[in-house]
């Protein structure tokens, strides 16, 4: 399948695998891309230039084809090394970079020069438009259901993928509770020209993330999810979960005068627990709606050619069998 959006990322299907914090290594992104999607490493696990750049060379060593770098611009007392960060990635090469957070301006012009195409992922058409204002090449648009940070809007994907395509010039791809075949399908109906997944790509035999995550999501229902920080507004849709439950209730018994510091042991440092050593009642993990369509755990490429094969014959036979 042909798109705008294959094209311009040289990639063979219009599939994007979302950065995700302690998920997205070079063993995800590699198997994404050797499937024929594009798989991205998220650059602030790694945390440093260094690191990132040993995982770039690590993902290179495992496939010949584009994969992209996550950058998570995130307002912080002691921010991440943004600029040596880029400075890696562009000096390995990397083509292609997805943003996300606050608004990546500041990093447009370094990045053109050097060739990368830009995908920001945003939560409404204002920030679509804006990043198209800037300068981005493309967009993943993240509705409500989105594992993560779906924003304060709350605009589910039947509205927000449409709504974008009567406003943008740029292409977009979907993003937020996208699974399979039927989800690309309705996604080019809606005007995008592919989808990025998050939570799907985890329940993969590829995700370097420890079993009990998985298992997770296989019992999860598309009625287990939770949204955290939205007093804080810092929304974040997750798992739910035992620590989940008393976060929730700090935020209704303290209200708005709710400060980050009393939220501290549900959300800090929870990802390597969760992704690495299978503590998934540890803490705030970021998971979609979608967990309530994942039901098996298949390899990369089996999901990816899935995929593919579904959404050629909802084409093909179910949409071309109604025109009469
Ligand atoms: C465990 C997890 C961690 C994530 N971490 C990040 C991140 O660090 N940066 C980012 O831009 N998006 C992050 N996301 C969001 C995904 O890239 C993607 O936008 C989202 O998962 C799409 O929704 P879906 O989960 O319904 O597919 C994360 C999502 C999950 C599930």
């Amino acid at each position: 399948m042909q798109t705008k959006i294959t094209r311009m990322l040289n990639i063979e299907h219009p599939i994007i695998q979302g950065g995700m914090h302690y998920v997205g290594f070079a063993e995800l992104a590699a198997a994404v891309s050797n499937a024929g999607g594009l798989g991205i490493i998220t650059a602030l696990t790694q945390g440093t230039p260094e690191k990132l750049g040993n995982e770039i060379d690590k993902c290179r060593a495992l496939t010949d084809k584009p994969f992209g770098v996550n950058l998570t611009f995130l307002p912080s007392l002691t921010p991440p090394d943004y600029p040596g960060l880029v400075e890696t990635l562009i000096n390995k090469g990397v083509t292609v970079v997805e943003t996300a957070g606050n608004n990546p301006k500041a990093w447009l012009p370094i990045l053109k020069e050097n060739n990368i195409k830009v995908i920001h992922k945003c939560t409404s058409v204002r920030h679509a438009l804006k990043a198209q204002d800037i300068g981005c090449d493309a967009v993943s648009v993240d509705g409500f259901e989105c594992g993560g940070h779906p924003g304060e809007d709350d605009i589910p994907n039947f509205i927000l993928l449409p709504r974008a395509a009567d406003e943008l010039k740029i292409p977009f791809v979907s993003s937020g509770g996208m699974a399979d075949g039927r989800s690309l399908v309705a996604s080019l109906a809606m005007g995008a020209e592919g989808m990025n997944m998050g939570t799907r790509f985890i329940a993969t035999k590829e995700a370097p993330v420890h079993e009990n995550v998985k298992q997770a999501l296989l019992a999860a229902t598309e009625l287990d999810t939770r949204l955290v920080m939205r007093p804080l507004r810092n929304t974040e849709r997750v798992l739910n979960n035992t620590a989940v439950e008393r976060l929730l209730e700090k935020e209704a018994s303290l209200g708005k005068d709710i400060k980050f510091e009393d939220i501290v042991a549900e959300v800090a440092g929870v990802y390597p627990k969760v992704m690495m050593d299978g503590e998934v009642d540890r803490g705030a993990w970021s998971c979609g709606m979608v967990a309530g369509l994942i039901n098996d755990i298949p390899s990369v490429q089996e999901l990816m050619d899935r995929i593919m094969n579904e959404a050629d014959s909802i084409i093909a036979e179910r949409l071309a069998g109604l025109q009469t």
